[in-house]
């Protein structure tokens, strides 16, 4: 039985007075049985770590992106080992909008996923396909290629500590949602995927489903078989909605 996740990626939005409130928010929920991160823009990072400390919220902290590199002569750039300094456990690899808008290759994320790993954060490993590339059959073979050059780079255990995320980049912020049944499909040939490396990684890793999740539709997809929680963008600025979809992955008690 696999523990539901849920991550919160924040994107380039909010300030310190928004998290600030969000937490404030958040914290007047009743606490919820389910593993939570939170992805932030890496300035925000050590604050929330420093505010969790007063508070009684139990969720991680992420960072969205590190480097490649480990250190040296990269202006602008984070390192994975930066992070784990300030107490960063989680960081999303390979989001669409880091592949698509800054030319993240397969190779250059899987370069993350190493330093990810030297490290000691869980990766977050996202992977996803176009429109084009749905209406043309090609789903498969490119989330498939995404994650086999991953676990090329660091191995299905690694990756099995963290999580892969499919985005379907035809749902990322667009309110278009994919059907249970189509996220559901690919999860389970992504789960095949890790399964011809190591069956144990296979049956322990989350594969999160993050595209237009809100918390109308949220239970649907946390239901399916392979899908193990999600990741979450616009939704997760409110802290009431991402608490609904939280709720959405606990695990009902069975009472026999
Ligand atoms: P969305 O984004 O929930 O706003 O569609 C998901 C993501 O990009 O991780």
């Amino acid at each position: 039985m696999r523990n539901p996740l849920v991550v919160a990626n924040w994107k380039m939005n909010g300030s310190q007075e928004t998290m600030n409130k969000w937490i404030e928010e958040f914290t007047t929920f009743n606490p919820l049985l389910v593993e939570m991160v939170l992805c932030l823009p890496f300035v925000f990072i050590k604050d929330f770590k420093t505010r969790l400390l007063t508070s009684a919220l139990d969720i991680a902290v992420g960072a969205q992106n590190c480097s490649a590199e480990e250190n040296g002569a990269y202006t602008g750039e984070v390192s994975a080992q930066m992070l784990a300094d300030i107490g960063c456990q989680w960081v999303i690899l390979g989001h669409s909008e880091r592949r698509m808008l800054y030319g993240e290759t397969n190779d250059v994320v899987a370069k993350k996923a190493i330093q990810a790993v030297k490290a000691g954060l869980k990766p977050i490993v996202c992977v996803g396909e176009t429109l084009e590339q749905r209406q043309a059959g090609q789903t498969e073979e490119v989330v498939i290629s995404q994650l086999n050059s991953i676990l090329d780079a660091i191995g299905p255990e690694e990756l099995s500590k963290g999580a892969l995320a499919y985005e379907p980049i035809w749902a990322i912020g667009t309110g278009k949602t994919a059907t249970p049944e189509e996220a559901e499909a690919v999860h389970k040939a992504l789960r095949l995927g890790v399964e011809s490396r190591d069956s144990f990684a296979a049956s322990v890793l989350r594969i999160l489903y993050g595209g237009s999740v809100k918390p109308s539709n949220a239970a649907k997809l946390f239901a399916c078989a392979d899908i193990d929680g999600g990741l979450i963008g616009g939704a997760s600025l409110k802290a009431s909605d991402f608490y609904g979809i939280a709720q959405a992955a606990v695990v009902p008690d069975v009472i026999s």
